[in-house]
């Protein structure tokens, strides 16, 4: 979406000086695009959004209409995925941790889930003891090296006993179906890619001596981004298409002549969400600090990208003040409201500015309202414009002092 002034002005008249604008169009189109890119290869490709990464229930309700699945990590997410009416066949419970009655819920309704540890194990027999009638469909989580010099705590070592014991454990039971082999690893890269699909792969037949339903390469995708975030990563940006080129061109090729065609999934979040929201802010104050030139915001890096990362996310600024408050400002950074030091959204701005012009963050639907900690103010409203109706609407309200202080007590 194309945004200017008049559209800024708009919206906050209606809300806050600060909010966040949601693209629910983009977030389509970046749908569409990824899992066509992967049913060209392969057209049993199938997305689970991960919940995890932006679960505001207009996101994760979009991603439903568009028949994907969703990818939970909670009980509170599975709330969302119920309160939103996602299938339970269409659910997949990931997670080093997992709420026991959820998970038996989930597993007597048709849902997937996947068991990181051998502890899992026991809430399961419990489950299948008391319902020998039924089937239920179980996943299991596996790890591997993938050359990122990682040793990730996620899912059973595919080398060890543990993992062929729970194999064996799972086949006895004669009422679990093993439907689904998953792993995921936070690496972006499209070497580790080549090296998790290879590997995920080179499992099935062997260590996993049968064709499952799905087969579940995680997240872990790069989203789409402009040339001037890319520039600031240090290894290339691979695109829907090469992500696509590696594991579903591979996994067509593994069971090319084989009978049974397992679904292929991958677990966005990142991917899909990354560049469908943008936080805009106004500028408060402007000073000189012994020479250096600092702007202060309605904002936070807290509000756009509460993981640190060092990375100046794309910035637009729209001009508020008349021209002659303006001035050129060179290397100016951008500060937040909060009393950290180090809260700065932005640095090393070169062009023009004037206390009241908005300031507008891109790529920020990642990893960011759902990690915003309810540190100095309560968090901004998500609202989303429609251009043409010109109608705003509140994806999430403003948070007020009681939404963070209601489990807090006054009275002592
Ligand atoms: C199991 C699982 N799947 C998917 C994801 C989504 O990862 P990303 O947003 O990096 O694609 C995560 C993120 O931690 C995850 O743990």
């Amino acid at each position: 979406m194309e945004l200017n002034l008049d559209i800024l002005n708009e919206i906050s008249k209606k809300c806050h000086d600060s909010f966040y604008i949601l693209d629910t169009k983009q977030l389509k189109y970046n749908f569409n695009e990824l899992l066509e890119a992967l049913r060209e290869f392969y057209p049993e490709s199938y997305i689970a959004y991960s919940y995890k990464t932006n679960y505001i229930p207009k996101v994760c309700s979009v991603i439903n209409d568009l028949g994907g699945y969703a990818e939970i990590v909670s009980d509170m997410e599975y709330e969302i995925a119920k309160r939103i009416g996602v299938d339970p066949c269409k659910i997949i419970f990931n997670g080093p941790y997992k709420n026991k009655a959820a998970v038996k819920e989930l597993m007597l309704s048709g849902g997937i889930v996947n068991i990181d540890s051998t502890a899992e194990i026991e809430n399961i027999e419990e489950l299948v003891q008391q319902y020998p009638d039924k089937n239920f469909n179980l996943g299991i989580r596996c790890n591997f090296d993938i050359g990122d010099g990682v040793v990730s705590r996620f899912g059973f070592d595919v080398m060890s006993n543990e993992f062929v014991n729970i194999i064996h454990k799972i086949s006895a039971y004669k009422n679990v179906n093993l439907f689904s082999v998953q792993c995921h690893f936070a690496d972006r890269s499209i070497e580790t890619w080549s090296s998790r699909t290879e590997k995920m792969l080179d499992l099935i037949g062997n260590k996993i001596p049968f064709i499952p339903d799905i087969i579940d390469f995680g997240g872990g995708l790069y989203g789409k981004m402009p040339d001037s975030l890319k520039s600031q990563f240090k290894s290339n940006i691979p695109s829907y298409q090469d992500y696509a080129n590696i594991v579903a061109k591979k996994f067509a090729g593994k069971f090319f002549d084989c009978d049974k065609k397992p679904k292929l999934f991958i677990e966005p979040g990142s991917a899909l969400v990354g560049d469908v929201m943008k936080f805009a802010c106004k500028v408060e104050s402007i000073k000189n600090i012994r020479g250096k030139d600092i702007a202060t915001v309605l904002g936070s890096i807290y509000n756009i990208n509460p993981t640190l990362n060092k990375k100046n996310p794309p910035l637009s600024i729209y001009a508020s003040a008349s021209a002659a408050d303006r001035k050129y400002y060179c290397d100016l950074d951008f500060g937040g409201f909060t009393c950290i030091e180090s809260d700065y959204l932005y640095r090393g701005y070169n062009g023009e500015l004037a206390v009241g012009d908005y300031v507008v963050f891109g790529n920020v639907g990642s990893y960011s309202i759902v990690l915003k900690p309810p540190f100095i103010l309560p968090n901004f409203p998500v609202i989303e414009f429609d251009e043409v109706t010109r109608k705003t609407d509140f994806i999430k309200n403003a948070e007020i002092f009681d939404d963070l202080f209601q489990t807090y007590k006054f009275n002592f």
